[in-house]
């Protein structure tokens, strides 16, 4: 299937794109889409639009768009649900306390507002994710 990540501007900012995206390569994660953009505020709230109202709400829309971020379309030879929870295990928890060493947030992280990737959390999630940044001309097949 394919899911969505975005590499977040502090994770842009601190130089981690390439670690990142090497991160998912070595479990054999294709990257079938890759660039690195700044996010204007109309696809940062079509991005988090499950998001709107909450309290950080208005501190998300202000962090992610603060600095280029790096999209990526990544195809994995798995059933969707077994993906998505492949991804979202090599990206950790949300708040990187919780999240375990060895993942994304728990070696890199340090604040929940602040917390380097954003990862597609269910099949339904990556298709609507990934047409705000992909067209399907933009993604390769290998
Ligand atoms: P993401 O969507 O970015 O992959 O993160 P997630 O699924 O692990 O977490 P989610 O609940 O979807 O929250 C989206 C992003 O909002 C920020 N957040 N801040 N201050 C807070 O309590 C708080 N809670 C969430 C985080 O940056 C989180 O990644
Ligand atoms: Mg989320």
């Amino acid at each position: 299937m394919r899911t969505f990540v975005l590499i977040k501007p502090d994770g842009v900012r601190r130089g981690l794109a390439g670690e990142i995206v090497s991160r998912f390569e070595r479990y054999g994660i294709r990257l079938v889409g890759l660039r690195i953009i700044s996010m204007g505020r109309d696809r940062a709230e079509k991005l988090y639009a499950v998001h709107k109202g909450k309290p950080f709400y208005n501190d998300l829309m202000e962090y992610i768009t603060s600095g280029p971020v790096a999209v990526m379309a990544l195809e994995i030879n798995l059933p969707a649900e077994d993906a998505i929870k492949m991804v979202r295990k090599v990206v950790g928890a949300t708040n990187p306390l919780n999240a375990e060493m060895g993942s994304i947030r728990g070696d890199y992280g340090l604040i929940v507002s602040e917390n380097i990737v954003h990862a597609s959390d269910s099949k339904e999630s990556a298709d609507y994710e990934i047409p705000i940044f992909f067209n399907e001309s933009d993604m390769v097949k290998y």
